[in-house]
């Protein structure tokens, strides 16, 4: 596996935010858990990859086709000379489709993942000869500040794959603030939602037959276990996946099979038969909720685009003028 490289290994050095964060979340009363961002080291990246390729797994190649079918008309609401900021680029896909379709001055890619980051760069510049592509290595959900070249152009953000999804509204408002704060009135936000939908197709694509998301669950525990000197059993415990509707979330748990104990980074645990941390979120959206979020968090929805089933959308809006006061 690939976080068995030298790269992988000094690029997870121990983050000291991810120990805080785990020991928080297995020290917490009620129910345990620990920010979804720490799923995302370069094996839980290269499993989330593959989720995306899975049959069950509708959201990439839905909003894939809808990017590929839109682009054009994305396009001729943007104007010339752009500079595109996306906001946790990974190893996207999309990204292509939307700067042939745009042709921007510059492209921003920001990602937490520095090697990630590269290659795709790397990928992108030898497709894209005319575009200057600068990438900042960071978390995107704090304030960003862009290259002074890029002060004169217009600015669109692009934060695709419904990771929106993750956070829960109040952090999504926050971070859609943020990125109003990074990009500037004015600005224009491409963003992608996950539409509510039955869940006959939700739980299947976050629990597929394969066990591809169960492995990128669990990998969770392991990266415990690899990077901060735990001791948890990974055999006790199954990727549980519940359809929380009255938070409108698909929700990841690691739920434990027996009763057990275990030690991270020398303090003790443990846990009852039943017991979960929760691992991650996945908020759905209504048409109006995302439009409201987006207002929320200081954007005006302008135009939306979805598929044929209505499974996924997205939505151009604009940095709003702030408000005249009082
Ligand atoms: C990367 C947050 C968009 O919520 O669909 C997929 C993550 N987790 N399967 C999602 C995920 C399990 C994914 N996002």
């Amino acid at each position: 596996m690939a976080a068995d490289t030298p790269l992988a290994r000094s690029e997870s050095a121990v983050d000291p935010a991810f120990r805080a964060d785990v020991l928080r979340g297995f020290a917490m009363s009620g129910q345990r858990a620990i920010p979804a961002r720490w799923l995302y080291d370069r094996a839980g990246s290269e499993l989330f990859e593959e989720i995306t390729r899975l049959p069950e797994y509708y959201p990439t190649r839905t909003e894939t086709a809808l990017l590929a079918a839109t682009s054009a008309e994305i396009a001729r609401h943007v104007a010339p000379g752009a500079v595109v900021v996306e906001f946790g680029s990974g190893a996207s896909t999309k990204t292509p489709l939307l700067l042939r379709a745009i042709a921007p001055a510059g492209y921003i890619p920001i990602d937490i993942s520095a090697a990630f980051l590269r290659e795709s760069a790397d990928a992108l510049a030898a497709d894209f000869p005319d575009i200057r592509i600068e990438p900042i290595t960071g978390d995107f959900t704090r304030p960003i500040i862009l290259p002074d070249w890029t002060a004169a152009h217009p600015r669109l953000g692009f934060f695709p794959g419904s990771t929106i999804g993750n956070l829960a509204p109040e952090a999504a408002v926050d971070l859609l603030r943020t990125m109003r704060a990074s990009l500037g009135e004015g600005a224009l936000l491409l963003i992608g939602f996950d539409r509510a939908k039955p869940e006959s197709v939700l739980l299947p694509a976050y629990d597929d037959a394969q066990g591809v998301t169960a492995r990128f669950d669990l990998n969770l525990l392991a990266r415990i276990n690899r990077e901060l000197q735990g001791t948890i059993p990974l055999d006790a415990f199954r990727h549980k996946v519940v359809w929380n509707d009255f938070d409108s979330r698909v929700e990841m748990h690691l739920e434990a099979q027996r009763d057990i104990t275990f030690r991270i980074a020398g303090q003790d645990f443990a846990m009852h038969a039943g017991e979960t941390i929760h691992s991650e979120n996945s908020h759905k959206y209504g048409a109006r909720d995302s439009r409201m979020l987006l207002r929320a968090g200081g954007w005006s929805p302008l135009y939306e685009w979805s598929d044929a089933r209505d499974f996924f959308t997205l939505v151009l809006a604009r940095a709003r003028a702030r408000p005249l006061a009082p």
